[in-house]
This record gives structure tokens, sequence and C-alpha cells, in this order.
């Protein structure tokens, strides 16, 4: 059975919650983003979706160009799927796109096309937990839902100088179950929860001190009438990430290089790589794997290292560029073959190459 939590000094929530709505509205323009102007349940929907695990800033212009290019739902649903990897190149998390066109495929035929309201129907699309159903549910249909993320259990933490661990789920319950009888209906429900998410954002930082100068929580913040800004919240630490090593070939021929797709199951499924071999390869390795597959190197160059996490994996990659000689084993320009030769504008325009293999390209 999950251990409930009881947080300390929550007779201060309806100050709290008082005050951050005005706060919200007093600042609107300071944080200009795009789908907060123009807010339909698709905008918000879409944002929601995108903000998940990235930074507004970054998401800016992917929002901009996704609703250049797919306007509304339907134009979602009838998206080709390379076309919408392409369009979430970069963004990493790519499960979110795949999910994003299920779920309109699911709107277009069981709602008409209108995103549903109902709490229990938004959580039952695919890509829509608890956290996003309360976003899209407040900021676009009232509906008195708190949208508990870190920035809301940072903040509560702080407030109410409370040392439970934020990384355990029953925390995060009694977070949520303490502000839901509180919660606003209407506009002021999605200004609340935007407001704990600037906050969070700018002023209740988690790393380093918090700027409690200019915070509207700072004359009822218990961790800081006591000093304990740096030392809440407690969270046990997050597991580690699995390491792995990769040596990337960036194979070229003439002004192509060989790119190969990713299986369909799996980490980044389906999107585009350059070749890889687990391990750091050393020269001769490499050679060795090129006579292997009929190739043979007319120069060989090593690459700079570089290192991409992911969630639960950390990526240490090492790379090769080979400047592969022509007409030689994977120089046949054949589809039915694993690996494609395309030139970088063809790469650019064409081919979801993730993040992970951004540092190789454009390769020199
Ligand atoms: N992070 C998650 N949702 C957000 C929103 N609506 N505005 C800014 N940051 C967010």
């Amino acid at each position: 059975m999950r251990k409930t939590i009881n947080l300390p000094h929550t007779e201060l929530i309806p100050d709290l919650l008082a005050i951050l709505p005005d706060w919200y509205r007093g600042q609107a323009d300071a944080r200009e983003l795009p789908w907060r102007s123009a807010p339909t349940p698709y905008h918000t929907w879409l944002s929601e979706i995108m903000l998940q695990q990235t930074r507004a800033s970054a998401v800016i212009p992917y929002y901009e160009r996704f609703l250049s290019a797919l306007p509304d739902i339907e134009a979602l649903a009838a998206c080709d799927d390379d076309r919408l990897m392409k369009l979430w190149q970069g963004l990493g998390y790519y499960s979110r796109a795949r999910n994003l066109k299920k779920a309109a495929i699911v709107i277009c035929q069981e709602y008409g096309g209108k995103l549903p309201q109902d709490f229990t129907a938004l959580l039952k699309l695919p890509g829509i937990g608890r956290y996003t159903a309360s976003a899209i549910g407040s900021i676009v249909f009232g509906q008195p839902c708190p949208a508990v993320d870190g920035n809301v259990l940072r903040v509560l933490s702080r407030v109410l100088a409370s040392t439970a661990d934020i990384a355990a789920p029953a925390t995060k319950k009694a977070m949520e179950d303490t502000l839901a009888p509180h919660y606003p209906s209407g506009s002021t429900a999605g200004e609340l929860n935007q407001a704990f998410m600037d906050l969070g954002a700018t002023i209740c930082l988690p790393h380093g001190m918090p700027h409690c100068a200019c915070c509207p929580l700072a004359r009822i913040c218990l961790a800081h009438a006591e000093g304990l800004e740096l030392e809440l919240p407690q969270k046990s630490s997050a597991r580690q990430r699995r390491q792995e090593k990769h040596t990337i070939l960036l194979l070229r021929q003439g002004d192509t290089i060989a790119l190969h797709q990713r299986p369909a199951k799996g980490l980044l499924a389906g999107l585009w790589e350059f070749p890889n071999l687990p391990g750091k390869l050393r020269k001769d390795e490499v050679i060795r794997w090129l006579a292997e597959h009929d190739l043979e190197a007319e120069k060989l160059q090593i690459l700079p290292p570089a290192k991409h996490t992911f969630s639960h994996i950390e990526w240490q990659l090492s790379g090769w560029l080979v400047e592969v000689a022509p007409a030689t084993g994977l120089t046949v320009r054949d589809n039915n073959l694993p690996f494609v030769w395309a030139n970088s504008q063809e790469i650019a325009e064409h081919y979801s190459l993730p993040s992970a293999f951004q540092y190789y390209f454009p390769f020199s």
C-alpha cells in the first residue's frame, strides 16, 4: 500500500492560491508565449505536449513551424509519419509526436475533430497524463484542476517547508489532493497553473539560489523565512543513466553520406542515423569492419567525441570520417540496402536525424 503523506502548514494554501493569479496577470507581458496569445484547444494541447520535458524557449520555433504545417487536428491526423518526424526533429522524445497523431485520429473518429472536455476522456487519449489533462482542462475549459509538475512540487515544498521527498508518487498525490479543494474555476484556473509554471521557471528556481527578492510568495514562504531555500525541496537521487559507447561512421562518397533507418521499435524508432557500431572502435577495428563490408577507405579521419543524454541512457560517442572508394560495397545507390546515400541538403530536408547524431552533421 502506498504510504500517505501529510503536508505541513496547509493553512497557507488559500493565501498562496490567491496571490499567484494576481501576480500572473500583473506580469502578463513578461512571458509572452505564442500559445498564450491565441489559446484554442488544439494550440494548448500541442504546446503542452511539446512543453513536456522541453523548455519554453526551445519549444517556440517548433510550435510555430508545426502549426504552419499542420494548422488543425484533421491535418495532424492525416500527416504522413516521415513528415511528422521531420517536424519534430531535434525536440526529442519522439513518442510524443507519434502519440499526438494517434490522439488526433481518435479525436477525429470519436469526437468529431474536437478535443473532448471531459477530464477522463482527455486522460484516455495517447500521450495525455494527469498533468497535461489538468493543464488543458484548466487553460482551455476553465476546469479547477491543479497541474502538478516539478515546478508545483518545488514551490509548494518551499512555501509549506515540506520535507517530503518530491520524487515519491505519494508526495505528488498529497500535493494534488491538498490543492484541489481550493482550486478556482474559470479563467483563474488556467492563470493559476501557468503562474506556477512561470514562477518555477523564472523565480523559484530548481538549481542555485531562487530569486526570493522578486517572489510574490516571499512574504508567506516558510523556506524563505527559515533560510531553507537551498535545502528544499528534498528529492531522493534520480536513478543512474545507463552508459553506452557508440562509434559513429560517417561513410562519405563524393558529396553523399550513408544513412541508416533505425528499427521500427525502441529508442528513436524509425528515425535516421549514421551507421554506428557498439563500443569505442580503434582505427584498425574500423578498417576491419569496412573490409568485412567490402568497403575500402581512401581516407580515415578521427572526429571529436560527443556525449548525448537521454532520460535513461547516456551515449558516449566517438566518430570516424571515412572517404569510401567509389563503386565498392555499400556505394551502390539501392534502397533495398540497409543504407541510403544522401547529400547534406537532402538530409536537412527529408531525413529526420535525431539530435544525438547532429554532433556529426554537417559532416566535414
Ligand atoms: N510548461 C508547461 N506548460 C507550460 C505553459 N503553458 N506555459 C509555459 N511553460 C509551460
